[in-house]
């Protein structure tokens, strides 16, 4: 385990003393899968394959992936398989932020109260989507805003426990406020559970950890950390699962999470949001404010300092980045209407096919597998001059990540079975 131990900061601050209706396609995509999974003998053990096959078919033969995908204009020329560094827009999305600008274009500010309303309302829709409150959900534009703020309610919590597997904005806000960060080592490629455990002390405050891993794909389980976690806060950072895995932060007790909406959310750059529970609202303050974060803010009053404590909103800085939110709603719209259930279904039976076409084609995977429960919808994949192989790829339009070791292939749901199909013979290609 690496303890890291942050120095002053020269940015020290004194600490805070206080669906229904999607059409049926004639042909069921578990039909498909299960065809393609005979011809290309995909899946090895066959009592998996009609557990796994029983379980597609019921959950996810009722939608039409087909017609979602064509919501991905992307797909009609791309094998877009990068949703885990950023995912593309729907035309619903990007109608949602651009009607915005149009209206903005030729009425000027005449809608601010109609925006605001839509604004409110698409609050509550994100607060369902993970199942909070309205007043627990802040709208943010990325992940590192939001977790700021998280740290800004927790900041004199205690240590804080994380892995070495995470991506840095998960452990470095909280090293700014010079907390130590206590990095634990994951063992063939997962933090196990047994070491969070273990690495809990009596100077522990928080669990920061991301839901799944940007670096090799490790899924861990919030709701099983949420039970050994005690009285510590538990922090996820929920960028790479928001949008592909279901988040229920009351059933996980998950205490404040932030989620980025340019990846597997699908709004683009500019959106996202932060969950604080209601008792980490009551508890904390932010450090920044803006004019809208006081209870009465249009009584204009610049003499007196009144926080609102009800309201996660109350760190939402100034006048609201309105196209990263009306981007974010149609995202959830979407979500909703293919249920968050059958999105994770599919995200992963895709992976599955992925995982199963690398092997047969001899690319070893580097995302642990061993579980899986530990599965995500993003595979590391080990390749040999990744630059060159990624540069190949997107000649063929298959457009995937470059990492240190290989590349990073994300298996979102409007991608399907030909994505995947075009790339394995791009790899196959750079043998020579
Ligand atoms: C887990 C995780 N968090 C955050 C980010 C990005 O942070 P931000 O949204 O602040 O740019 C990424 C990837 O870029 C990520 O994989």
């Amino acid at each position: 385990m690496v303890v890291v131990i942050p120095r002053a900061s020269r940015y020290d601050h004194p600490t805070r003393a206080a669906r229904a209706g999607t059409p049926v396609r004639a042909l069921p995509w578990a039909i498909l899968f299960h065809a393609f999974s005979v011809k290309h003998r995909a899946l090895p053990n066959c009592r998996a394959t009609a557990r796994l096959i029983h379980r597609v078919v019921f959950v996810t033969d009722m939608i039409n992936w087909d017609e979602i995908r064509k919501r991905f204009p992307v797909t009609d020329k791309l094998a877009y398989l990068n949703s885990a560094a950023a995912g593309p827009v729907s035309r619903a999305s990007q109608q949602a932020a651009a009607g915005y600008y149009e209206k903005m274009m030729g009425d000027g500010d005449v809608h601010w109260n109609r925006w605001l309303a839509d604004r409110e309302a698409i609050r509550e829709k994100v607060a369902r989507f993970i199942n909070a409150e309205p007043e627990e959900i802040a709208f943010t534009t990325n992940t590192s805003s939001g977790m700021n703020v998280i740290v800004d309610a927790l900041e004199d919590r205690g240590e804080v426990i994380s892995s070495e597997l995470e991506f840095p904005v998960t452990t470095l806000p909280w090293m700014h406020r010079r907390i130590p960060v206590h990095l634990l080592a994951s063992v063939d490629g997962e933090l196990r559970i047994e070491d969070v455990h273990a690495a809990m002390t009596d100077k522990t405050g928080i669990i920061a950890l991301s839901h799944v891993q940007f670096s090799n794909g490790f899924r861990i389980d919030p709701a099983t950390v949420g039970t050994i976690k005690g009285k510590h806060a538990l922090v996820i950072n929920a960028s790479q699962s928001a949008g592909a895995f279901e988040i229920d932060v009351k059933r996980m007790k998950i205490d404040a999470l932030c989620a980025t909406g340019h990846k597997w959310m699908l709004a683009g750059y500019g959106s996202g949001f932060v969950y604080l529970s209601r008792e980490l609202l009551e508890q904390s303050l932010p450090r920044s404010i803006g004019w809208l974060s006081v209870e009465r803010p249009f009584e204009m009053r610049n003499d007196e300092f009144r926080p609102r404590h009800d309201t996660a909103a109350r760190v939402e800085l100034g006048c609201p980045h309105f196209a990263g939110i009306f981007s974010l709603g149609a995202s959830v719209d979407l979500i909703n209407e293919i249920g968050a259930a059958n999105l994770e279904a599919r995200v992963l039976e895709l992976n599955r096919l992925l995982t199963s076409r690398l092997t047969e084609n001899g690319w070893p995977i580097l995302s642990p597998l061993q579980r899986e429960t530990a599965r995500s919808a993003e595979t590391l994949v080990q390749v040999e001059k990744a630059e060159a192989v990624v540069k190949h790829l997107f000649r063929l339009g298959v457009v995937v990540t470059e990492k240190p070791q290989g590349i990073r292939v994300a298996t979102h749901f409007f991608n399907d079975e030909e994505d995947i199909e075009r790339l394995i013979a791009g790899m196959n290609e750079t043998r020579g």
